[in-house]
């Protein structure tokens, strides 16, 4: 427990220094990419993300989207601008006060994956390049199990990592986990794994998977 809780903590004051240290593409995007490359690599995975939401929305009835760990909010905003009604939050106040300051439609709370709560369900919840930021492996199933509690039935979460044979770290803040692991905590509760797509982003091999509720 007291690692779980240090690595959590130390995780925290990482994403915290992130934010305050770098633009809104390098902080929640790849750190080692140079300007164009973070706006090439938002830019296409965006692309592929509103392809998975789909064009089912319309200004009588927005899909209602969450944007999980959200960061400096790039995807909520741009979710926001097709016509989506978007919530999102993150564990970084740094992040949230840069997203909130950006303005663009999305209501912006700071809370983590297993802490947030609605009074209503989603028709999509997105959690882009976070559950792998997630090192400890009973915080990463609670997170996982509440953002699937808050998708509505038949609605969909989106999730990204890379499909690894085994829990793979890497370096001091990501943990890589397969895709079985998520079918392992999301299947008994009702989420079905309908699609993979990956980000074909270069040399990177993250990609998104697709979780559909039946029930
Ligand atoms: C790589 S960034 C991605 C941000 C955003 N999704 C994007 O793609 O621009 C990872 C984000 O996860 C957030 N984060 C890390 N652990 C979290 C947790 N347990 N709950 C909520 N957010 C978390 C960090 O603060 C950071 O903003």
């Amino acid at each position: 427990m007291a690692d779980a809780t240090a690595t959590h903590d130390g995780t925290r004051t990482y994403w915290e220094t992130r934010h305050a240290e770098h633009d809104e593409l390098t902080s929640g995007g790849h750190i080692g990419l140079d300007r164009p490359g973070n706006e090439l690599f938002y830019a296409q995975r965006l692309g592929t993300l509103l392809s998975l939401v789909g064009d089912l929305s319309s200004p009588a009835a927005p899909l209602f989207v969450l944007d999980a760990g959200c960061g400096k909010g790039y995807f909520a905003r741009a979710l926001a601008r097709c016509g989506h009604r978007v919530d999102a939050f993150d564990a970084s106040r740094t992040a949230v006060d840069h997203a909130r300051a950006e303005g663009g439609g999305p209501r912006y709370a700071v809370a983590a994956l297993d802490e947030w709560r609605a009074p209503w369900p989603y028709d999509i919840v997105v959690c882009v390049d976070v559950l792998f930021h997630v090192l400890d492996d009973e915080e990463w199933a609670a997170g996982l199990r509440n953002l699937a509690s808050l998708v509505r039935v038949a609605g969909r979460l989106i999730v990204t990592d890379e499909d690894t044979a085994h829990r793979t770290p890497r370096g001091a803040y990501i943990v890589h986990r397969p895709l079985t692991a998520y079918r392992a905590e999301l299947e008994p509760l009702g989420l079905r794994h309908t699609l993979s797509e990956p980000y074909g982003f270069r040399e990177n091999r993250v990609g998104f998977h697709v979780f559909t509720r039946t029930r």
